[in-house]
């Protein structure tokens, strides 16, 4: 069979949408509440097992494509027993759905003190910017979450290679700290080389 002229032609309708939105192809696309599949189907939930594909078929190709790292799943030990690595002490995992379809991921390592690391921040192209929410609204359910837990602080580190990465934490209330400042019990991966807090 012949390849389809555009990548996107295989996207389901849902994230057409958010990328016509987004390119501004059709500005004259009605609001999202008037698509009956359209975000207010998005919903953040906590991992469980049913999950797992989903969340591999997320991050993966964001690390491997969009990141130019070559990295496997089995290369990512908290991938393969999130429950182990998260879902312990004040830590969790949350996966953005869109009709039970992963479509993002975050991730809180308790790291002791009361204090959490912030880690697997991913959302699908289609489904990134402030009009869809995705990415604030698992933000904001990580930061809700450790409030309610009494957390006092809440550390991630980047790559100054992604800008829009650090963008996106700058303008949701996180200030950047030297590596120095974090505490030493902070999981520091291989690239990282810019450093944020939130006070909470
Ligand atoms: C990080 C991520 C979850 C943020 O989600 P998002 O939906 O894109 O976030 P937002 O659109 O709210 O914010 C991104 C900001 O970066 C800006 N931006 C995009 N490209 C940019 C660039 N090249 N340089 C600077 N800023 C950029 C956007 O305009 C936006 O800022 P604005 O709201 O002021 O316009 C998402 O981009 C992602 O999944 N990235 C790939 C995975 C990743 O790198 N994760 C982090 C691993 S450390």
């Amino acid at each position: 069979m012949e390849a389809p002229p555009f990548e996107v032609a295989l996207l389901p309708t849902t994230e057409l949408v958010a990328f016509w939105r987004r390119l501004g192809t059709y500005p004259n696309l009605p609001d999202k509440g008037s698509f009956g599949e359209q975000p207010e189907s998005i919903e953040i939930v906590p991992f469980s097992a049913k999950y797992r594909e989903g969340i591999a078929s997320v991050i993966l190709p964001i690390q491997q494509s969009e990141l130019n790292i070559p990295i496997s799943l089995e290369a990512q030990p908290d991938l393969m027993d999130i429950p182990r690595y998260y879902q312990r002490d004040n830590g969790n995992f949350w996966v953005a759905l869109d009709k039970e379809r992963v479509v993002g991921t975050v991730a809180l390592q308790d790291i002791g003190q009361q204090q959490g690391a912030l880690r697997k921040m991913f959302v699908t192209r289609a489904y990134r910017g402030l009009e869809l929410g995705v990415s604030g609204g698992l933000l904001k359910t990580l930061v809700a979450w450790c409030r309610e837990r009494g957390m006092r602080w809440i550390f991630l580190g980047t790559s100054s290679k992604y800008p829009a990465v650090s963008r996106f934490y700058e303008k949701n209330g996180f200030k950047e700290i030297g590596r120095q400042e974090l505490p030493p019990s902070f999981p520091a991966m291989g690239l990282d080389d810019k450093f944020y807090a939130m006070k909470l």
